[in-house]
């Protein structure tokens, strides 16, 4: 069911400085920060040749990485996300299957303007794992 990584999300506590970590000295290419109000983040994508990593930092008062950053303040991993042809079939599998889709169960435009959701982490193996549809 799940296809490519589409992504590692790494939650930091300071943006310009883990962006410059990631530019400078690890040599990689590296966005602006995108301001993301309906998710709570500001987003700087690392563009890798297999795959993405999404530095994370909390964006308003109700940052839903706020609190895994108190728990983390250094910073750490805060998601991966695996691609799905089809994100409601996938769902409604997974459902079925006793897995815990977090909010209300309907996917949401994600970072990619794809739709994504996210699963309960005690179900995978204490990894919250995001769904994007390819
Ligand atoms: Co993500």
């Amino acid at each position: 069911m799940i296809g490519r990584l589409n992504h590692v999300a790494i939650a930091v506590p300071d943006l310009e400085a883990a962006s410059a970590t990631y530019r400078g000295l690890l040599g990689a290419e590296v966005s602006k920060p995108v301001p993301m109000p309906a998710h709570g983040v500001t987003t700087v994508f690392v563009t890798l040749p297999n795959t993405k990593i999404e530095l994370l930092h909390p964006l308003g008062d109700a940052s839903p990485i706020a609190g895994f950053l108190a728990k983390n303040p250094s910073g750490g991993i805060h998601h991966v996300c695996y691609e799905v042809e089809d994100i409601l079939a996938a769902r409604d599998a997974l459902k079925a299957a006793g897995l815990r889709v977090l909010g209300d169960g309907e996917p949401r435009i994600g970072a990619h303007d794809k739709p994504v959701l996210f699963l309960h982490p005690k179900d995978l193996y204490g990894t919250l794992v995001e769904l994007e549809q390819a």
